[in-house]
């Protein structure tokens, strides 16, 4: 039967209720497409997509990929698994399955339906990378047999996966390699650098640096990373990634702790603690292939991503009491 609206598709995010994939939903349904968010909730909330309550053309099942799904749908976005150390290291072997079977599953989805596939890949693929900037044919330095390894090695057997689909099954995949991303709706408590700044800032503590705070990061404002992985999931099908995205300016965690502190008029002290297992000490995307083949580049910089991070995470912890 002909679709009623050619243009308008109906998109599966899972993971949708977390931090990146609440906001892709968001630019999805702006573009006027129905999406059907799956996600078990175990990260995600259902704060993050309250919003979207009265709108027609969204949907909420609640599931976890690493069981089979079966709807219909013309384009998979596969956000689900959780993205923080804290809370992948809290069930790893959880962790590697939601990588893995929730791969499999949905792969399984899409070969069925005939229908295009983007994974949400992570720079942790390069491990402690010994070549900077990473580039897409840099194969790492990962360990696999360490505490993050159920998400690294998670994400890069999914990585495989998808590869496989496509050369058995000559499915439509799209790879993205999403490096360090921050905004508003991030987990307050998930320990990542940019939310825990911003928290203990506010809350007038003691920023707590890792190491010597010299190790660098580069930081993606989240508006610029679902317009690249919109763009990545439209482009040619001969483009298939692994891409990376990401933004390439990079700061020392004392420039970040420092800048926090400016946009958030707090005078909290900095402390240090050793630098936990396996962190990597350098991270940072070569973005030359998205630039050529997605026409993307990041357009905001970290000062301006910060402040509306920061009045999100100020009106959170005020409706819950914890700041005045
Ligand atoms: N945010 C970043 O900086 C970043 C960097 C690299 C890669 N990524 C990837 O992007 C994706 C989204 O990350 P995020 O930052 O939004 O994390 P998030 O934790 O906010 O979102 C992950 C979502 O997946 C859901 N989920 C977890 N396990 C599931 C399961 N078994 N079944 C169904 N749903 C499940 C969670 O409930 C949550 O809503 C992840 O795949 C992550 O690995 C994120």
């Amino acid at each position: 039967m002909p679709r009623l609206y050619e243009s308008r598709k109906r998109i599966l995010v899972t993971g949708g209720a977390g931090f990146l994939g609440s906001h892709l939903i968001d630019h999805l349904l702006e573009k006027g497409h129905e999406v059907l968010c799956v996600d078990n909730l175990f990260t995600g909330t259902k704060r993050n997509l309250e919003h979207l309550h009265a709108q027609p053309r969204f949907e909420f099942i609640r599931h976890d990929v690493t069981f089979p799904l079966y709807v219909e749908a013309d384009e998979i976005y596969n956000l689900a698994c959780p993205a923080s150390p804290i809370h992948y290291q809290h069930d790893p072997v959880q962790t590697t399955k939601t990588s893995v079977h929730g791969a499999i599953n949905m792969l399984g989805l899409a070969k069925r339906l005939r229908c295009r596939i983007l994974q949400a890949s992570t720079s942790e693929i390069y491990g402690d990378p010994t070549v900077h900037p990473q580039t897409e044919n840099y194969w790492g330095n990962v360990n696999s047999i360490g505490p993050r390894s159920c998400y690294d090695e998670g994400k890069r057997c999914a990585e495989t996966l998808f590869f496989d689909y496509h050369r058995q099954h000559g499915l439509e995949i799209k790879v993205a390699r999403i490096f360090n991303t921050y905004g508003p709706r991030m987990h307050p408590s998930d320990g990542r650098v940019v939310s825990n700044f911003i928290v203990q800032a506010l809350k007038r503590e003691a920023i707590t640096l890792y190491g010597d705070g010299k190790q660098t990061r580069s930081f993606c404002y989240v508006d610029d990373l679902v317009d690249g992985l919109i763009r990545f999931m439209d482009s040619p099908a001969a483009f298939t990634g692994p891409v990376n995205l990401g933004n390439p300016a990079e700061f020392t965690m004392i420039e970040l702790a420092e800048l926090v502190l400016k946009e958030t008029e707090s005078s909290s002290p900095l402390t240090r603690q050793p630098l936990p297992q396996d962190d990597p000490k350098q991270r940072q995307p070569d973005i030359a292939l998205a630039k050529k083949h997605l026409g993307w580049s990041p357009r905001v910089d970290l000062r301006q991503g910060l402040k509306p991070t920061i009045s999100y995470f100020r009106s959170l912890l005020s409706d819950v009491g914890v700041i005045g």
